[in-house]
């Protein structure tokens, strides 16, 4: 079964083209993150409208490199939320208009569930792509961690899922973006302070792990405080003084301390509550995903704590792509759901698990 997938939930704009749920034919991206970098983050209305520009061409550029026409394909699956309204939008649109016209089954997909499946592409034709030898084996538990949201997921299969945890406030690239700021780091600030932290000394500032109420739930608003506080005290500014002034008043060396600090204490707060899940749910295999799987540390730290294979998408395929988009949906499709209709298939911005 060959899947056109499409993701447009956040500033990327992406279609893929994946055979039976584990081979990668094509993996097309177009990102405006470079028009939203002089703002400091996505601009809603400037992603929607790059969205429109580049969707029809992307979908040409996932068929054409997957040396693929519209005869070969079975399905279309398409995000449908979380993420943007206008940017969901217009994948979904683009997707049932498709859908109709080219006489398609159509699958709305939920994009935080289908991060987790990026890894289970294990083969591809295109170059620079380190891929698992396996697809990792059920039950799955799953740590997506990205800039919209920080979740423990265990799978015993694609359909039959539970949400063990999440984020009771901010997502953990959320607090690497907003940590980012307040340093001074260009955004996107994940892989900036995670640059800078190498440089750094871990154990300079000290910062808080928070305490949440939910066994599993993660909460790093309260961290990223705790970041503005120690940088306003390096700075010799009391909590009143703004904290767009302070990047200014940072030397180097005090920049790479609090980031380091900041990520190590941000990455243990995840191994803690991943160990504990996986200490109860005892899973055979744990996959991480969404744009802070690139985390070297996390990466390191992971493999280090858990004796089952920890799955890890390639690079390039851990920050938002519409293979895993395909690759959910061929999932669901073998555990008998049912196609969407593409005359009313809605986008929903706060989709949950
Ligand atoms: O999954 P993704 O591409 O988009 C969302 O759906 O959010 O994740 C983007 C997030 C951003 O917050 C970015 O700062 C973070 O992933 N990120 C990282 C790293 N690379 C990207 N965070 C920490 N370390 C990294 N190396
Ligand atoms: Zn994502």
């Amino acid at each position: 079964m060959t899947i056109l997938g499409i993701e447009s939930s956040c500033d990327e704009t992406a279609a893929a083209v994946v055979v039976d749920g584990h081979t990668m034919l094509s993996n097309a991206i177009a990102s405006s993150v470079d028009l939203h970098t002089v703002y400091g983050g996505v601009v809603p209305e400037i992603a929607a409208r790059s969205h429109i520009e580049l969707i029809i061409p992307v979908v040409e550029e996932a068929l054409s490199s997957a040396k693929k026409n519209w005869d070969d394909i079975d399905a279309i699956a398409v995000t449908r939320g979380p993420g943007l309204g206008g940017s969901l939008l217009i994948g979904v649109m683009t997707a049932r208009t498709l859908a109709i016209i080219k006489n398609k089954p159509l699958y709305g997909i939920n994009h935080v569930m289908a991060h987790p499946f990026a890894s289970f592409i294990t083969g591809t034709p295109l170059k620079n792509y380190s891929l698992p030898a396996q697809q990792p084996d059920y039950p799955v538990l799953s740590l997506i961690v990205s800039g919209g949201h920080t979740q423990l997921v265990i799978f015993k299969s694609a359909t039959d899922y539970e949400l063990l945890g999440q984020t009771t406030d901010d997502a953990v690239g959320e607090a690497f973006d907003k940590v980012a700021k307040i340093i001074g780091l260009p955004y996107p600030g994940g892989p900036n302070v995670s640059k800078a932290a190498l440089s750094g000394d871990a154990n300079a500032i000290r910062l808080p792990i928070a305490n949440t109420a939910g066994e599993y739930d993660f909460s790093f608003s309260g961290l990223k405080t705790a970041v503005l506080r120690a940088t306003q005290q390096l700075c010799g500014k009391d909590f009143t003084f703004p904290s767009y002034k302070l990047s200014a008043m940072l030397t180097e060396a005090q920049k790479a301390n609090l980031a380091a600090s900041f990520e190590h204490v941000a990455i243990e707060a995840l191994i803690r509550k991943t160990k504990k899940a996986y200490e109860t749910y005892k899973p055979k295999s744990v996959v991480v995903a969404g744009g802070v799987a690139a985390n070297r540390l996390l990466r390191e730290q992971l493999e280090r704590t858990f004796p089952v294979p920890v799955v890890f998408p390639d690079i390039k395929l851990c920050t938002d792509n519409a293979v895993m988009i395909a690759a959910l949906a061929y999932q669901m499709i073998n555990a008998g759901t049912k196609p969407d209709d593409p005359y009313t298939l809605s986008t929903d911005t706060s989709l949950s698990m």
